[in-house]
This record gives C-alpha cells, structure tokens and sequence, in this order.
C-alpha cells in the first residue's frame, strides 16, 4: 500500500444513488470514497437501506424517497444532498431532528427550468407536437386556410402560480412575448420587484378565471398537493392552457383528464405527472396535450452545474465542517 491508499482511508464515504455528469463525478472522486449506484436506474430502496449505514454523505435524486426509514438508519450521516431543487423527495423533518443538513440545487437550473416552460406554452398554443407528428406521418399537401389553427400568445394573460424565482425568470420571458402576467403566491412581491418583471398580484381565483395560460411554479407540499382539481380546472377559461413543470401532485390527474375530456379547458403541457413515471393512459390519446418527461433542468449546462453545487455541500459539511450554502433546513445550525 503507497501513501495514496492511505488518504483514501481517510476520505469521507458517500453513497451516490446513481452517477452524475462526468465533471462532478471527478470532484467526488478526488474528495470522497464513492460507493455509486452501478446500474443506470433508480436504486432499490432496500439497497438504499443496506448501503447507508456506513456512509457520511448521501447524494440521492426527486426519484429516491429519503423518508425517516432511510434517515434512522443512517448512524453516521452528516449530510443528505438531493440533485434537484424540489426536495419534497426527502422527510426533512426525519434529517432536522437528528440534526442533519439536508441541500438542494437552487439557481443552477432556474432559468433552464423557465426554457422549458416557454417551450411548453409555445408548442401547446401553436399545435408544435400535433403539426410535427401531422407532417411526419406524411399528411402536409401544403398550405391551407385552416390546417392546424392555434392560439396566439401575444397579447394573452398568462397565470403565474408561485412567483419564486422560476415564476420570475418565467415572467421575463413572458414579458418578451406581450404577455400580459398576474400572478398569486402565499405571499405578494415587493412593489419594486412587481415593477420589475411587469407582474400584477391577483388572488387565486381571479387568476384562474382571467387567465389564458396558467403555468404552476409553486413547491410541493402539504398546501398545494392538488391545488388545481376539479373546481379550480372549472374556474378556468374554456379557451385556457394549464402548463406544468413543477411537480405532479399539484394537480389531480384525474380531475385533469375529466376536464380535456369535456373540454372545459383548451389544453395543457406537463412536465411532471402525479404518479410518475405513470401518466394517466387518457393524456396519451388526446392531441391537445403536451407531454415531456420531467425535462425542466434537462440541459447540459444545468445538470453539470448542479453536480457542482452537489459538489461544494458536501465538500462544506465533510471536508471543511462549515454550514452547506445550499441548506434547506437551516434552523439545525441555530
Ligand atoms: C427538478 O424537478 C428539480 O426539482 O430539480
Ligand atoms: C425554485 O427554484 C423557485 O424558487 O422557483
């Protein structure tokens, strides 16, 4: 055994639940004695269970249910850093009480995520799936009056459900396409910042009535698991959009499919489904829905960066003994 092997005996142990990009993957390397998911698919919990014991950090992803069964059984964790910035994947509750950091990946994919959103809203007004599958499946005998009739954007009012900074960097970029943009969240903007983005606070309902595109940017939890379900889908305009890329349980699915299925609403584009990677058969046959697989952060610049900022919680709380930047769960430090 040379001295290398020596420092390795030394490294913190984390477990990884599965591989990161490769530049994030180096950094752990050097820092951290891995033990990685070997298969390129979600970790069975059991082995979950079985690998954590030992391990003084925890990488774990929105897939992987970090719940107080995984947390008690984990005697000498230091640190649970999920790869995402929704945490409602983690009991954070379970980790605070036995006084673990838990981090997320905030900022890094922020204006990623809001891309998508756009990219949503366009493609589910303008018929983008519909006309491309049209073309492809060899329909297109050039241009007509009425083939595949949209709704503009401009000029519309999109919803904002939740202004953080996803809504914000969506309302940027809404104001650049003369939307007009109201919004509701658990608490109003400052003045300044409503001046800013070009946004004008309503509350819950009238947002869903007044809206054209209604686009959810709210976190899950106990308050807005289903917030849209039946009566709030009802409240909506029957020419409206319901876009979400936030998480899927905020809206009923099912009350969903009953609404397109009456055509109480125009049509909708997700990202995230209630139970995924399950999507309700229903979505799957109607034209008017946009479906992607749960993409938002999906680009090659985010997924990296947040590796990185995965990266510098762990090097902060295993290797420097300091406050992780990223924590969620700060009162632990109080
Ligand atoms: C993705 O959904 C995330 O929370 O990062
Ligand atoms: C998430 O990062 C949000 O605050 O919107």
């Amino acid at each position: 055994m040379d001295i290398g092997s020596q420092t390795v005996i030394n490294k913190p142990k984390v477990l990884l639940t599965r591989a990161l990009p490769q530049q994030g993957m180096t950094l752990l390397e050097q820092n951290f004695e891995l033990e990685v998911n070997p298969a390129d698919e979600v970790m069975p919990r059991v082995r979950i269970i079985d690998s954590i014991a030992d391990k003084q950090g925890l990488v774990c992803l929105l897939t992987d249910n970090i719940d107080s069964r995984v947390i008690n059984r984990a005697s000498s964790l230091r640190i649970i850093a999920n790869y995402a910035v929704g945490f409602n994947n983690i009991d954070v509750a379970a980790a605070t009480s036995k006084g673990i950091p838990v981090t997320n990946t905030p900022e890094v994919l922020t204006e990623t995520t809001a891309d998508l959103v756009m990219a949503l809203l366009l493609s589910v007004a303008r018929r983008i799936v519909e006309a491309d599958n049209y073309l492809r499946s060899g329909r297109f005998k050039g241009w007509a009056p009425g083939l595949l009739l949209g709704s503009d954007v401009h000029g519309k009012i999109l919803g904002v459900i939740g202004m953080g900074r996803i809504g914000q960097a969506v309302a940027r970029r809404a104001q650049g396409f003369d939307l007009k943009i109201i919004y509701h969240d658990t608490k109003r903007l400052p003045v300044h910042v409503e001046r800013k983005y070009g946004v004008v606070f309503v509350g819950f309902e009238a947002l869903l009535t007044d809206s054209d595109f209604v686009s959810i940017h709210a976190p899950l939890n106990k308050e807005t698991y289903h917030l849209i379900s039946t009566n709030e889908l009802a409240k909506m305009k029957n020419t409206a959009f319901l876009i979400n890329a936030a998480r899927g349980p905020i809206i009923d699915e099912h009350a969903l499919v009953r609404t397109l299925k009456i055509g109480e609403i125009a049509g909708c584009a997700l990202d995230v489904y209630e139970n995924e990677p399950a999507v309700a058969s229903a979505l799957l046959r109607m034209p008017n829905v946009v479906l992607v697989p749960h993409i938002g952060s999906a680009s090659i610049e985010a997924r990296t960066r947040m590796a990185l900022m995965v990266v510098d919680n762990l090097v902060a709380v295993l290797q420097n003994n300091v406050r992780p930047p990223n924590v969620v769960n700060p009162e632990i430090y109080k």
